[in-house]
Order: structure tokens, then C-alpha cells, then sequence
């Protein structure tokens, strides 16, 4: 065996933990050694996160694996947040959508979510997968070893929070967390944290979030990209504007691509720490301008049926939207309908955010000005209920270049979103 086990970890492979232990931390020896790790170490961080948080009817498998797991005691070590549900009844759906997410597709949601509870589910509140947000609780302080999954959270841990953390596969997160170990290598070593690539940013203007990230992903695919000139117009403060910015960045990053991790000069935590130190020797160079941005956007293929149809819904919020970001968006909304003289928007309009948020910013006088423009406020995951054959029709609109990547939503930049929907798209 190639990895070095502790005293403690060799008992529980002896089976001094129970059978299931046993086996878990054997999976986790394979999957560890697999990608070259030589040890095993202690995940620090005080809640897991975990990615699958769907009760679909075809994952008999897993809810076997829960069992057995539960039966065994061998529950989770910590207590867990959980990716958004795929359902929610305020979001618009016709009869036959809602007989086949109900009674088809999502038909066992209820009995995994009982199961999540009785695993260590941190509340009713935790399906998010902006967890790391300080409404959720669930946020990871620099330097600790995470066993998460969701990628477009692992990214965000790992670069804007400092944490450390390989994106793992669904279940395998769960396994980490059931024997408190994750293999050692990858993103968690120093090593594994440096880049292979130096993005240089030369736009005239601030870049779309979305679209940088795109084609950042796009180009580096699952290396560490160091990302220069970013600091010109996010500043080099990790306010709430920006971190929402790095929030939606780093997801495009990572579903565009397979990022797991990067370093924006002057501003992540490691960069400001370590600056070009980070950039490793023979690094490859990638210079965005205006120009490239177009060219990426221009490469998206339109996979609707009718790609002049007209939009039937427009998703925001993937991942979910920040409380910066749902008030700006109020402001903006209210300024544009008014200036069209409008009271409600065009298409029907889904923000998505996590409870917590959604909680908080029930409390500002914003949420019911925002309702009052005709806008849904939702803790779904847009990309579970976009995710079947009826939906996949439905010309759905989005400035989430994730949700673009895995369904059949077209995307828009946040500009044209926001003409979208309160001119119909005119200018
Ligand atoms: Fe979050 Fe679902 Fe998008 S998990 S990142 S809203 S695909």
C-alpha cells in the first residue's frame, strides 16, 4: 500500500470502528491512491458539504448506502449543508412538469431528506450551494482540509476563503466526512496550489464575471490559473461585491472548465500572501481582452428548438445569488421598469438564493418591492428543475454560464438580461 496510515487510522481499517468504517476508509485508500497520495489527512474544517441533495427515483443505490451507513452508526462525523432541492412550488411549472418532477423524477425527496437529517444535517435551512455564505453558516476558515464536492463551492472555498480541498466526486465527500480523513494530494499540498497559468485580464471595461470565467475554465481546464489586471476593477478589497463577483467567476471557472482553484493578484488570500511566487516556473500565458471575451461569447452554440423563440422564463441566480446581489438587482429592476414605464417584468423571473439569505433579505423593504415587479424569489437549483425533457424545450433565459453549460438555457450577459426582461429585449 502506497499510503502511510496513523496508528488510528490503521485501527479503523482493522475494523476496531465497525465493518463500514473499515470499508470507507478503504475506498477512500483506493480513491487517495489512485491520484498519488501518500497519506491521509485529518479534515479540520467544523461542517461538511454535501453535493447531492436530490431524491431521485434512480438513486436506489445511494439511499442503500445512507442506510447501511446509518444502520452501522457510522454516521457523519460532522454536521452538513447540502446542494438546493430540485423542487419548489412557487416556481412556474404546467401540470405535466409537475407530475413528472413529483411522481417521477423527484418521488424519493422526502424520504432522502429524512435520511440527511438523521446523517447530520445542520438544519432545514442548509440546501444551498452557496453554503460558505455567513447567512448559512457553513463557512471554512483559511488553511482548513474540507472534504466538499459541489465544484462551484469547492472554488470558491479554496480561492476566496484560503480552505483546501480537491473537488471530490459526490458520496466520495460523504466518506471523507464519515471517517474525519481526505487523501493527501492534489489541491490540499502547496504544491498542488501553484500555476500552471497566468491569465492576464486587458478589457476596457470590467469584465462580465460569467464570461471571464468562462473562458478562463475553457482554456485551463483543471489547472491553477494566476489572473493578473482583475485588481483594476474589483479593487483589492474582499467586499461583498466582489466576493459575489468571485462567486459567480469561479463557478463559470469551474463548470466551463475544471477549476478548482485560483489566485486573483492582489486580492485572494494566497496571492496577497505569496504574490508571483505562486506562478510556477514555464507557467503558460493567456492574455484576455475585449475582443477574446466576444470571441468566447459568440462560441456558445443556441440549442433551442426555435432559436428565435420568444424567452418563457429567465433563471438568475446559479449559484445562488448573494444578499448584495438580490438588492442590487432590485434597484436595478425598479430604475429600468421605470424608465419603460412598466410596473412588471416581461418574462417570468426566477431569482434563486439560499433560505438564509432569502430570510434576511425578507427582513429589507426590498423583497416586496421585488415581488411587486413580478419577480419570484426561490431556494431551487434552476439546473435539477431545468434537468428533464419538458424543460429541456422551454426557451429558458440566464447569465449563468453553469447553467448554460449542463442545460439548454440560453445565456445572456447580465445587461442584456436585465433588457430582457423589462423591455423584451429591445433597446
Ligand atoms: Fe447551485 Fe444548482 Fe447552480 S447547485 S451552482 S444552483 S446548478
Amino acid at each position: 500500500m502506497a499510503i502511510k496510515l496513523t496508528k488510528e487510522q490503521q485501527e479503523i481499517l482493522d475494523g476496531k470502528h465497525g465493518d463500514t468504517k473499515k470499508r470507507v476508509l478503504k475506498t477512500l485508500i483506493m480513491y487517495g491512491e489512485t491520484f498519488g497520495a501518500k497519506k491521509l489527512v485529518k479534515v479540520t474544517s467544523k461542517y461538511n458539504h454535501l453535493v447531492t441533495a436530490f431524491g431521485l427515483k434512480a438513486l436506489g443505490p445511494v439511499y442503500n448506502l445512507l442506510n447501511k451507513l446509518l444502520e452501522d452508526g457510522a454516521k457523519s462525523g460532522q454536521q452538513f449543508s447540502v446542494d438546493p432541492r430540485p423542487l419548489d412550488k412557487n416556481v412556474p411549472a404546467n401540470f405535466l412538469q409537475k407530475l413528472i418532477f413529483n411522481k417521477f423524477m423527484y418521488s424519493k425527496q422526502d424520504f432522502y431528506e429524512k435520511q440527511l437529517k438523521e446523517l447530520g444535517l445542520m438544519n432545514e435551512d442548509a440546501f444551498t450551494c452557496t453554503a460558505y455564505m455567513p447567512e448559512v453558516g457553513n463557512t471554512p476558515k483559511k488553511g482548513e482540509v474540507l472534504s466538499w464536492s459541489e465544484s462551484s463551492a469547492v472554488v470558491y472555498a479554496n480561492s476566496v476563503l484560503g480552505a483546501r480541498c480537491n473537488r471530490n466526486s459526490g458520496i466520495m465527500d460523504l466518506m471523507g466526512s464519515v471517517v474525519g480523513y481526505v487523501p493527501y494530494f492534489g489541491l490540499l499540498t502547496d504544491e498542488g496550489r501553484k500555476a500552471k497559468w497566468v491569465v492576464k485580464v486587458n478589457t476596457t471595461k470590467k469584465p462580465e464575471a460569467q464570461l471571464l470565467g468562462s473562458a478562463i475554465g475553457m482554456k485551463v481546464m483543471e489547472d491553477v490559473p494566476y489572473v493578473v489586471g482583475l485588481d483594476k476593477w474589483l479593487g483589492k478589497k474582499l467586499d461583498d461585491e466582489t466576493c459575489s463577483y468571485l462567486k459567480d467567476f469561479g463557478a463559470a471557472t469551474a463548470s466551463n472548465g475544471a477549476v478548482g482553484l485560483y489566485h486573483i493578484d492582489k486580492l485572494t488570500p494566497e496571492a496577497k500572501e505569496l504574490g508571483k511566487d505562486l506562478i510556477e516556473k514555464g507557467a503558460k500565458e493567456y492574455v484576455i481582452d475585449d475582443a477574446e471575451l466576444e470571441r468566447v461569447k459568440k462560441s456558445y452554440p443556441v440549442v433551442w428548438k426555435n432559436p428565435n423563440a420568444k424567452p418563457k422564463l429567465c433563471f438568475m441566480g446559479c449559484p445562488h445569488m448573494s444578499l448584495e446581489q438580490l438588492i442590487s438587482w432590485t434597484k436595478k429592476l425598479d430604475t429600468a421598469l421605470n424608465s419603460v414605464n412598466r410596473k412588471k417584468v416581461y418574462i417570468k423571473t426566477v431569482f434563486t438564493a439560499s433560505p438564509g439569505v432569502v430570510k434576511e433579505f425578507e427582513k429589507t423593504g426590498y423583497a416586496s418591492r421585488l415581488k411587486e415587479m413580478g419577480v419570484i424569489v426561490s431556494s431551487i437549483c434552476p439546473l435539477m428543475y431545468m434537468n428533464n425533457p419538458l424543460c429541456g424545450k422551454m426557451p429558458v433565459i440566464t447569465s449563468s454560464n453553469k447553467l448554460r453549460t449542463y442545460t439548454t438555457a440560453r445565456y445572456y450577459t447580465d445587461d442584456e438580461i436585465l433588457s430582457q426582461i423589462t423591455k423584451g429585449g429591445k433597446a
